[in-house]
């Protein structure tokens, strides 16, 4: 892409899952790319960088609508989307991201390292599919992903890392046994490596969200934890936004809303047996069982119309 401008063409080659929206490419503005792009926090993320002009590079999983969005955002706000369906669980699947924008030749100032899941219940009954999963996802993609994206990003005079953690970062979490560590790895990694790149142009910020209402399963959890879970939740888009306005101000931690500030402050200062006592009443109950048996269906709310062509 050496030209200032240049009109794309949509591959619609079977088996390549890289596409591009047909739209006007500005040569020199950069790209910010969002993992997990395709609903949830990852969605709500992308279309708030999109509001402020970034142009962006979507990544989910195949099937998951990134062409019907990435025309939605592109029409919308006036930029260049381009996306990729790509399962980041799979070892090469990062360096296979990184090559297709190095062969695109596209200019990435921002990475959002988003795409994360989580499970919940007993560790005794837990899927071994599942935690494997979940680490190769939550912590091995996001740092091959880093390694790859840090020299790009280098190249600007302003870069940034978005990791995505949780809340859940700063406990050790029965019922959430997996989980939890892989997001205080998130934020430990984060950390290290903001010190690391302290005296560079790229910034690193770790979003530690409590819950959020994004898929049919965090719905029914948060619905479960009654009335605590009703005051520390939020909407994709309230996280969203508190998120990218923070990552612009570079601080370190991101905790959206103010009683998710105070637990954190609380695990600080409460004994570790009582914060764990707390935490398992919490997620223990028979409705958090019930919440997550048989869930899976995922029905976020539409942030924008997306159009099928
Ligand atoms: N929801 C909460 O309460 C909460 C709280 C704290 C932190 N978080 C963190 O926030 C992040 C987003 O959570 P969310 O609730 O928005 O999740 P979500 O609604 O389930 O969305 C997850 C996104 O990741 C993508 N994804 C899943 N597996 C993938 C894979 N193997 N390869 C590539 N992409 C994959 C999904 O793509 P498909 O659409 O194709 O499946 C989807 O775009 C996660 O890191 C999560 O741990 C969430």
């Amino acid at each position: 892409m050496n030209e200032s401008t240049a009109v794309l063409q949509i591959q619609t080659s079977p088996g390549d899952s890289a596409a591009v929206t047909q739209k006007r490419m500005t040569g020199t503005q950069p790209f910010c790319l969002v993992t997990g792009s395709s609903q949830g926090l990852g969605r709500a993320l992308a279309e708030e960088c999109a509001r402020m002009g970034m142009n962006l590079i979507l990544v989910a999983l195949p099937g998951a609508g990134l062409p019907e969005l990435s025309n939605a955002f592109a029409r919308t706000y006036g930029i260049t989307v381009l996306y990729r369906e790509i399962d980041l669980t799979e070892a090469e699947s990062p360096e296979a991201l990184y090559r297709w924008i190095r062969e695109e030749q596209l200019p990435v100032n921002m990475l959002v390292n988003n795409a994360g899941i989580g499970a919940h219940g007993s560790f005794f009954e837990s899927s071994p599919e599942i935690n494997r999963t979940m680490i190769s996802l939550n912590i091995a993609a996001l740092v091959h992903l880093t390694h790859l994206f840090l020299p790009e990003l280098l190249k600007h005079p302003r870069s940034y890392i978005l990791n995505v953690a949780s809340l859940a970062a700063f406990y050790a979490m029965p019922f959430k046994p997996v989980y939890a560590p892989t997001k205080a790895f998130v934020l430990n990694f984060s950390l290290a490596l903001r010190a690391e790149l302290s005296e560079t142009t790229v910034t690193v910020s770790t979003l530690c969200p409590g819950g959020i209402v994004t898929n049919e399963e965090c719905r029914k959890l948060i619905a479960a934890q009654g009335f605590m879970g009703r005051i520390s939740c939020h909407h994709p888009e309230e996280v969203a936004s508190y998120a990218l306005r923070q990552l612009l101000r570079n601080r370190a931690i991101i905790i959206p809303g103010l009683i998710n500030k105070l637990a954190r402050l609380l695990g600080t200062v409460v004994p570790l047996p009582l914060t764990q006592l707390f935490i398992r009443a919490r997620f223990a109950s028979k409705e958090q069982e019930k919440a997550v048996s048989g869930s899976g269906n995922r029905s976020p709310a539409p942030l924008l119309e997306v159009h099928h062509e």
